[in-house]
């Protein structure tokens, strides 16, 4: 693998990958491999007449192999080449339709299947994998039990807006919103569990927060309060974080995020109740740090259009077409930035407003959720949000019936909520209160009353979302590149 051939000086290798970049003299043809362990430059001498022949006729992204001896050269990308003796073609690939040309993101959603062999969506997906490894290393390490939840399920985990029918033979079932509710169950059977996997929820919200079928992973702990979660939770964060710093620092780097800012996650995290959040939203100093930076966001679009300006006159004095192609492709990143700047600034008096405003009781927004997540470097939990903004299933607070023993999880730098927990309300009649004040009925969920009855503990646990987490620890602006193939209202294809 391509990943290996640093270490290989002097071998001969066979690989095995497609075809990244190629040029050629008449004498030598350089081409750029690429296997998905990385990129290498395979060197083919006109002297190898039969290779040299395969090497000319490949095209971008074609199938191919190459028999070589492997040769350091710091200036290669990778560190190393291989000086080919053979190539064998798979299949020579018909006219690649993502090229070096800017293109724009609804034609590279629509050739995601395709798109997904550059440079930035494997970046991102080798990320995802990490993040994945260093959830389940951490409560594997923690005397986790694993247990699998159904997909399928009679009723509404969350709320009963955002359910997805299925016909199931003559009955109507939903895909789940969660597996918290079984895994409830699997909990009093096996004290720390967790469940990892897809859930659905049909948001009809068109948000860069939004999918509508996303992966979660779910600790559930038995014998343990609200405080207890929260450290798991913590501890669980600066693993992952931890893990993707060392991990993929690369790719971080080549995404352009700020690696730094990461490396900052670390205990304690701040700790707010959502009262003392509202109060914040509505405080004066949060004003006045909206007011500043939205002079300076206007002062960056200023900037951002100069750049834009000069970008398109360079265009017209540009000669060859791979300086048109990058002038172009910087010109529709610019614009892309900029549409985004402008709409965020648009927006902007409205979230100022709207957090000024805000009154004890609401859930928190999305910008609200910004706002106050902006304001931290670290990740910053609200606890306590009022009884009837929440799920059913939240214990509700002996200090304060109002309220309920919940957190969210908000991810710094404007990101949000990346988790939702809480401790779950144990008490028969309580719960049941609770399911009729959202309009659930308790006789629909005869089973999960049943885990109140027979050995009822204090007990809680977390849903962490996969893709929320992915797109902060990148530093992306929008969810839809943090899984291979996105699920939003407006996407099912591919
Ligand atoms: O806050 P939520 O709705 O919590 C639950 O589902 C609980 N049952 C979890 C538990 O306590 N076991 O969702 C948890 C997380 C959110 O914080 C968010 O990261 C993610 O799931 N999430 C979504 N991610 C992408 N698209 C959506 N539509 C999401 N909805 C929730
Ligand atoms: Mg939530």
């Amino acid at each position: 693998m391509i990943c290996d051939l640093k270490t290989m000086a002097g071998q001969t290798v066979q690989l095995r990958g497609w075809l990244h970049g190629k040029r050629s003299s008449g004498k030598v043809c350089f081409l750029v491999m690429r296997d998905g362990t990385g990129i290498c430059q395979c060197i083919v001498e006109a002297a190898m007449a039969d290779a040299f022949a395969g090497a000319l006729a490949l095209t971008h992204e074609s199938s191919f192999e190459v028999t070589g001896t492997v040769r350091l050269d710091e200036r290669s990308p990778g560190g190393a080449e291989v000086a080919v003796s053979g190539l064998r073609c798979f299949q020579v690939a018909d006219e690649f339709p993502i090229t070096r040309k800017a293109h724009g993101i609804d034609f590279l959603m629509n050739n995601r299947h395709l798109w997904l062999r550059s440079n930035r969506p494997t970046a991102i997906l080798r990320v995802r994998h990490t993040v994945i490894k260093a959830i389940r290393d951490f409560f594997d390490g923690q005397g986790f039990t694993l247990v699998d939840m159904p997909i399928l399920v009679p009723g509404a985990g969350e709320d009963r807006q955002s359910l997805f029918p299925v016909e199931y033979f003559d009955e109507k079932v939903f895909l789940t919103q969660t597996g918290q509710l079984y895994l409830e169950g699997a909990c009093m059977a096996l004290g720390k569990v967790y469940c990892f996997g897809p859930t659905f929820r049909a948001e009809k919200s068109k948000t860069r927060r939004h999918l509508t079928e996303f992966w979660m992973v779910e600790p559930e702990v038995a014998f343990a309060e609200l405080e207890d979660v929260m450290a798991l939770a913590e501890d669980m964060i600066c693993a992952v974080a931890g893990a993707v710093v060392s991990a993929n620092r690369a790719e971080l780097e080549f995404l352009g995020r700020d690696v730094e800012a990461l490396g900052k996650i670390a205990k304690p995290f701040h700790r707010l109740t959502y009262s003392e959040a509202v109060e914040r939203l509505r405080g004066e100093p949060i004003r006045r740090a909206l007011e500043e930076e939205l002079e300076r966001d206007t002062v960056r679009l200023q900037g951002l259009v100069a750049e834009l300006e000069a970008c398109e006159q360079s265009l017209a004095g540009a000669k060859k077409g791979w300086q048109q192609d990058k002038i172009d492709a910087r010109i529709r990143e610019l614009r892309e930035n900029v549409q985004d700047l402008e709409q965020d600034i648009r927006a902007r008096p409205e979230h100022i407003r709207l957090a000024q405003s805000f009154t004890w009781g609401k859930d928190l927004g999305g910008s609200d959720e910004t706002i106050l997540s902006r304001q931290f470097d670290r990740p910053v939990f609200v606890t306590e949000y009022p009884r009837d903004a929440k799920a059913f299933y939240m214990k509700v607070s002996p200090r304060d019936p109002r309220v309920v023993r919940n957190f969210d999880l908000l991810a710094p730098e404007g990101y949000g909520e990346i988790i939702g927990g809480s401790q779950r309300e144990e008490n028969i009649g309580t719960i049941g209160e609770s399911m009729r004040a959202k309009g659930l009925d308790p006789e629909d969920y005869p089973w999960y009353l049943d885990l109140r009855r027979y050995g009822s503990v204090p007990h809680g646990g977390f849903g962490l979302g996969v893709e929320r987490t992915v797109a902060w620890l990148c530093g992306l602006k929008h969810v839809r590149e943090t899984i291979a193939f996105p699920r939003t209202m407006g996407r099912v294809y591919p």
